[in-house]
């Protein structure tokens, strides 16, 4: 069976004048029907740049190279009637902010109708039926009145709910989340996050996931894509990467989730954070991105170029440490993995 979407070897770079920034760095993974994919990293760590390439709204000034394939259609390089075709139609995304992608002059009924009179082809009275069924379905109560509102007269929550129904109208085959509860109260967050996961069971279609919270990605997905500095660090099953993490900026990730203490009452006091910044995307160091901000540290780090590794069928890791002996990795005393990991 093919997946829903391959990802290959995707590159990003943005041209600034003579300058290049290095967005993304030969990135891949593959997603299949019903499967919840997180992509998680700190800021400007090339997350947002990964599905705007697949979703082809790049700016432009980007260039890209490697694949993107949706089931067996390439969908890099490919001219804008085709891809208007695919979005909002086979896949479909929900950004961080609602308000940025609903449009405030008009009634939720006339966006939702519009949609799908569209993509679809249908009757303007189908289509309000339909619209109506998908309100109902991420669960805003009174839809046949609400539908009549404009953007403005919801809730941070509710509008989300209202981009979801929007972006789901079409039974896409893949939704892309971009942060879509980084704006909203925890209370609020949870129920959005409990509806997306109720919604890929019910709809049984493919969802990636962006996120910088750890927590969100054990909760909601199967599996998950630690990104850093452009490049996918390590990826693998939520057992995979929660319990026998591998590549130490993971393993900082992790160390930097709050936790309860052992009394259940207190947030814990020595959160982890990870001192540092990511390197510069115009001058990347030679070896490996995450160098200078890793504990394990080893000379063979900084050389060349990190090919990634296969631990398992799913588990993949780009860092040198797998081949260096654990004695080694021990006699860098500052290395917080080398007791912790079998490396
Ligand atoms: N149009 C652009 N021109 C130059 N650089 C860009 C452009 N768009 C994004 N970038 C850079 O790409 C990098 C990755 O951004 P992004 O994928 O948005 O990060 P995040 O992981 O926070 O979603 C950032 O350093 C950003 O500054
Ligand atoms: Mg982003």
């Amino acid at each position: 069976m093919l997946p829903i979407l391959k990802v290959k070897d995707l590159s990003i770079q943005f041209k600034k004048r003579n300058i290049c920034i290095n967005a993304v760095n030969k990135v891949s993974f593959a997603l299949d029907e019903g499967e919840v994919l997180g992509i998680v990293g700190e800021s400007g760590s090339g997350k947002s740049q990964t599905v705007l390439a697949i979703m082809g709204l790049l700016a432009k000034n980007a260039l890209t190279s490697g694949s993107v394939k949706l089931l067996d259609q390439e969908l890099l390089g490919l001219n804008n009637i085709k891809l208007n075709k695919i979005r909002g139609n086979r896949v479909s995304m929900i950004f961080q902010d609602p308000m940025t992608s609903l449009n405030p002059y008009l009634t939720i009924q006339s966006q939702m109708t519009e949609v799908l009179m569209l993509h679809k082809g249908i009757s303007h009275k189908n289509a309000l039926n339909e619209s109506l069924k998908m309100l109902d379905l991420v669960k805003i109560s009174d839809a046949k009145r609400r539908i009549k509102l404009y953007p403005h007269e919801f809730s941070g929550g509710m509008r989300q709910r209202v981009m979801i129904a929007m972006a789901l109208l079409c039974k896409p085959e893949l939704l892309i989340a971009d942060e879509p509860t980084t704006a909203l109260d925890v209370t609020v967050q949870a129920q959005i996050l409990e509806l997306l996961r109720e919604l890929k069971n019910e709809l049984n279609m493919a969802v990636i996931l962006i996120t910088h919270d750890m927590g969100v990605i054990a909760n909601v997905c199967d599996r998950v894509c630690v990104m850093y500095a452009g490049n996918i660090m390590e990826g693998g099953t939520i057992e995979d990467i929660f319990y026998a993490p591998k590549h130490p900026y993971t393993v900082a990730l992790l160390e930097s989730i709050p936790k309860l203490e052992q009394d259940g009452n207190d947030i814990d006091a020595k959160l982890k954070t990870i001192p540092g910044e990511p390197p510069n995307l115009i001058h990347l160091p030679a070896g490996c991105a995450f160098q200078d901000r890793c504990s394990c540290v080893h000379e063979a780090c900084r050389h060349g170029e990190i090919e990634p590794q296969f631990l398992g069928e799913s588990h993949i890791v780009k860092c040198n440490l797998q081949f260096i002996t654990s004695g080694a990795v021990m006699q860098n005393s500052n290395c917080h993995l080398a007791s912790k990991t079998n490396i």
